[in-house]
């Protein structure tokens, strides 16, 4: 597992970018929040977090995640890193319990977590603190737990 601070700078800049550099992230004072990186060396390249919290579009479903957080370096896209990260997220939540893990996706990721078996679910909204919109997505536990000697979590 490693600390917020660990990944908190790619987070800050891939997706906050205008926010200052100390700034705290979303999920960041959430305490049992999980945080994971994917690592090049002692380089963070990948980054996501999960922590409980009740699904808004069915807050009655007990043992809900939430996956925030989900940032690649710009210059490692597309080689497979957010699904590693993605993976190792699915993975430990099912370890801990986990019955549904879902986020609320930025339309532009939404192949990306489609190919990692997340449904859409309800309405596209804006999201307040960026303005972008968004839509919730969820997706069953895994069916087995697995990990990846690249993602430390
Ligand atoms: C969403 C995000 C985290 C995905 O990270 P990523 O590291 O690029 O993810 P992956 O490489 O696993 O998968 C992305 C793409 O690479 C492809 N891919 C997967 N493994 C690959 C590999 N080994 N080689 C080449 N391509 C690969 C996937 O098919 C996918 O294709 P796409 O370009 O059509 O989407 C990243 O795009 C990002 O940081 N976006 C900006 C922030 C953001 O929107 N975060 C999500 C908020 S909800």
């Amino acid at each position: 597992m490693v600390d917020a601070a660990a990944t908190r700078p790619l987070r800050l800049a891939v997706l906050r970018p205008t926010w200052p550099a100390d700034a705290r992230m979303p999920g960041d004072d959430r305490p049992g929040a999980v945080h994971l990186a994917a690592l090049d060396g002692d380089e963070v390249v990948g980054a996501g977090l999960v922590l409980a919290a009740p699904y808004p579009e069915r807050p009655a479903v007990e043992a809900a995640w939430q996956l925030r957080g989900m940032a690649t370096a710009p210059s490692r896209r597309s080689q497979g890193i957010g699904g590693l990260v993605l993976d190792a997220a699915v993975a430990l939540v099912a370890d801990r319990g986990g019955r549904l893990l879902w986020c609320g996706a930025r339309l532009p990721a939404v192949a990306f977590y489609e190919r990692h078996g997340f449904t859409t679910e309800g309405d596209e909204y804006v999201q307040p603190e960026t303005g972008l919109p968004h839509v919730h997505m969820w997706r069953g536990p895994a069916t087995t737990v697995g990990g990846s000697g690249k993602v430390s979590g």
